[in-house]
């Protein structure tokens, strides 16, 4: 059995309170859960359905981490669960110190400077799917192939859902200004969709790839063009920003037109190769990628044996029911 200390309770972290509740499992007991704010911890199992998770407010518990462990003590089968969107690292390190095993849904401590974070890499007691392309299996492929002996040549992917959902629009005729606001609309972008935009986003995902497959890189060793210059518009507020996206309509529909001449398409495209390089880029329009539509995620891995022919993965990559189930697969790996 595995006791979960959980922090964040917010979309996904919420989601996977339901999933393990739904799953019923006796091998599975909350011992700790919490936001920014407060904890609830009982080291002898917390009843969620039973209402100390709708009571996170109540008094005598605590956010601070540090306090959360020491409550925790020196329970055995700890399952560190970090659901949130910190930049931190430091819990990790004392959870591995304590022999905890940790899950996580949050990519901040995977893309630190390589010398931090790299016990959190090839380490067993460590799982990340959810960190890209929420519960598509990508990391668990990634490292079946490697542990069999066949060599990772290169991993090309599209793995934002906001960028893949603009990218298709433009291709339906839609000019940028318009896929911009319909993304909005659809709730698919960050409140501020700069955040999307920059390719920030999709640069931690290829790096946590990149690692995983051996490259020892940090971030400024990647290649990074957004879909806009963040730089350019960094001073506007999000709504003027969003007014004069009108001002990229033209240079967007001339590289629409360019690329469908050649029957390509185009597509915000992480690729990890010799390089990791993460730019918009004219696609085959044939190929897995090019035919990608919207908001779903898609990894192509060619090996040594998969060389022809590269490994495809693809589906939803952003939800938090996909995400959870992600993150409570990589805890049920830990269930002995
Ligand atoms: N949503 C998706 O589709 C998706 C997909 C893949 C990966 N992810 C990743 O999953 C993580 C969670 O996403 P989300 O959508 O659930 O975010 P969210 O709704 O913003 O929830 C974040 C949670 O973390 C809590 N938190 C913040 N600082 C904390 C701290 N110091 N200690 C304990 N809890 C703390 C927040 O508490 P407060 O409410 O008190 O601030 C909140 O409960 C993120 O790293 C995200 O990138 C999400």
């Amino acid at each position: 059995m595995v006791n979960i200390v959980q922090f964040g309770v917010g979309n996904v972290g919420n989601e996977l309170v339901n999933q393990v509740g739904e799953l019923n499992s006796a091998e599975i007991r909350y011992v700790s859960i919490g936001n920014s704010k407060i904890s609830k911890i009982d080291i002898r199992g917390l009843d969620l359905g039973g209402g100390d998770f709708q009571n996170l407010a109540a008094p005598g518990t605590t956010a601070d981490w540090s306090k959360v462990f020491d409550k925790v003590g020196d329970l055995d089968n700890v399952v560190m669960v970090d659901v949130t969107a910190q930049d931190w690292i430091e819990p990790h390190l004392e959870a591995l110190s304590r022999g905890w095993k940790i899950v996580l849904a949050n990519k901040k401590p995977l893309v630190k400077e390589w010398s931090v974070s790299k016990v959190l890499f090839n380490n067993n007691d460590v799982r990340f799917e959810a960190t890209v392309g929420a519960g598509l299996p990508i990391i668990q492929t990634l490292k079946g192939i490697i542990e069999s002996g066949d060599e990772v040549k290169e991993i090309n992917g599209a793995f934002s859902g906001t960028l893949g959902y603009i990218t298709t629009e433009l291709h339906e005729g839609k000019s940028f200004s318009e896929a911009l606001a319909s993304a909005i609309k659809k709730g698919y972008t960050e409140p501020n969709p700069l955040d999307d935009l920059d390719g920030m986003d999709v640069a931690r995902k290829a790096l946590i790839l990149s690692r995983l497959i051996g490259r020892e890189e940090n971030m400024e060793d990647l290649k990074v063009n957004g879909l806009v210059n963040r730089r350019k518009y960094e001073n506007l507020e999000t709504r003027e920003f969003i007014k004069i996206s009108k001002d990229l309509d033209g240079e967007f529909k001339v590289k629409v037109k360019d690329v469908e001449d050649s029957n390509k398409v185009l597509k915000f495209v992480a690729h990890i190769g010799k390089k990791t390089l993460i730019n918009l880029s004219s696609i085959e329009a044939k190929s897995s990628l090019g035919q990608l539509k919207g908001v779903n995620n898609l990894a192509e891995i060619t090996t040594s044996h998969y060389s022809d022919d590269p490994l495809v993965i693809s589906g939803p990559g952003a939800g938090k029911e996909v995400t959870a189930n992600g993150v409570l697969r990589d805890i049920l790996s830990f269930v002995q």
